[in-house]
């Protein structure tokens, strides 16, 4: 492609951003998921921050809007009702204004946060002081809600916003679904039923939702009694790199960062607990049998986005990446659960790639990190902004005009970027 097509992307890329802003928040992608993410929305605005810094605050300003008081920010915020999503705000039942999910999602919004302010520090400290007390709340919470082993854990699949990879497999197993009553998918009206999670899998998501609903969404008894409960090895690390990043604007703004390094610390400390000897890397792990998970995937090559390494893991994965052409696939080809387009399964993610390269080049892996941008690269100037892609022959699959994608094709994939 030439420089004209790239600064045509760029274009339909803000465009993209543009079109999928509500007035304050942006939606993922029009129709499939018509709220407020709060992954995405962190993205979303680590994307406007390339051509509007002060969007990008209020990107962030609108998602910490739906923090609850013991400090969790929820993984959607519905803003106003919308009939084609399900399960929407009457079924998650948590009595919030605005309403919101009862589970929380990757806390990457310290990380982006400091990108942000980077790029314009002046116009960045007034909104950056304003929202560090939330970040930092949030900070707590997952310290004091969500690593009861030490690293970080997820209540729900979906919280780990790596929906259906086969790391929840084991976890998933012993959650009864049959009692949930009937329901009616919505996301099935919008993409090929084929790419999304089968039947049996969201009779046990509810089933989960239901557990926490009935309880109050009380985090003391979901954690302690509830269905299910895995250690996250990509939440254990994107937590431990949130941690580090939101001291360093602590450091900024001239407060103590010694609260979040020791919680870094103690993340780190609590590594060897996920280890998987007999993969030689770290993996998801069932915390009420002891079970790991066993595949490879996008969560492993996270490792290096909290500046974690070491040579055996880099093997093993380095030989998942070459087994596909394009991109970090979110499991493994060789398991015999990889499925290359069935949502987590298999497919490769623009921005866990984004992600993942950050972790490359901060730990001075550049040739690593530039095969992954030109790999990303190639998807989507021949697919478009779509949300993943078969990661074997590049086929865009899901929802289109996805604002992720155009978030980090801004910040990240495009010539244009300022990557560092
Ligand atoms: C799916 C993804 C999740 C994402 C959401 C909105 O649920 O698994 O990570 O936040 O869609 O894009």
């Amino acid at each position: 492609m030439t420089r004209m097509d790239h600064i045509a992307l760029d274009e339909q890329a803000r465009a993209i951003l543009r079109g999928n802003d509500r007035g304050g928040y942006t939606v993922p992608t029009a129709g499939l998921y018509p709220y407020q993410w709060n992954w995405d929305s962190a993205f979303a605005a680590w994307g406007f921050a390339t051509f509007d810094v002060d969007r990008a605050w209020t990107e962030i300003e609108t998602l910490l809007s739906g923090q609850w008081e013991d400090g969790m920010v929820p993984h959607i915020l519905f803003h106003q009702d919308d009939p084609g999503y399900f399960p929407g705000p009457g079924v998650w039942g948590t009595g919030r204004t605005p309403a919101t999910s009862g589970i929380s999602q990757p806390p990457v919004a310290a990380t982006l946060a400091r990108r942000i302010y980077e790029t314009d520090p002046e116009t960045g400290r007034a909104r950056l002081r304003a929202v560090f007390p939330k970040l930092l709340a949030w900070h707590r919470w997952w310290r004091a809600h969500r690593c009861p082993t030490g690293v970080a854990a997820i209540t729900h699949p979906w919280e780990s916003g790596r929906d259906n990879c086969p790391d929840w497999d084991p976890g998933m197993k012993n959650v009864d679904g049959s009692n949930v009553g009937d329901y009616t998918r919505r996301d099935t009206g919008h993409v090929d039923p084929s790419m999304r999670p089968g039947k049996e899998d969201y009779d046990r998501y509810l089933a989960i939702l239901q557990f926490g609903r009935e309880c109050g969404w009380d985090q003391e008894v979901i954690v302690r009694d509830g269905p299910f409960l895995m250690a996250d090895p990509a939440m254990t690390f994107i937590l431990l790199r949130a941690h580090r990043d939101l001291a360093a604007l602590a450091r900024e703004l001239g407060e103590s960062d010694a609260e979040l390094m020791g919680w870094a610390a103690d993340l780190e400390a609590a590594l060897p607990s996920i280890w998987n000897e007999d993969l030689s890397c770290y993996d998801a792990r069932d915390l009420r049998t002891g079970e790991f998970a066993g595949v490879l995937g996008s969560g492993a090559f996270l490792a290096w986005y909290a500046r974690v390494e070491n040579p055996e893991m880099e093997r093993r994965l380095m030989a998942v990446w070459n087994r596909v052409r394009f991109g970090i696939p979110s499991s493994d080809p060789a398991a015999p659960s990889f499925a290359p387009r069935r949502y987590w399964r298999g497919p490769t993610w623009p921005v866990v790639n984004s992600l993942i390269a950050m972790g490359f080049s901060g730990m001075g892996r550049d040739a690593e990190a530039e095969r992954l941008r030109r790999e990303t690269v190639e998807l989507i100037e021949a697919g478009g902004f779509y949300e993943y892609f078969d990661p074997m022959d590049g086929t865009a699959c899901g929802g289109r005009d996805f604002s992720w994608t155009a978030a980090i094709w801004l910040a990240w994939a495009s010539p244009s970027a300022g990557r560092d």
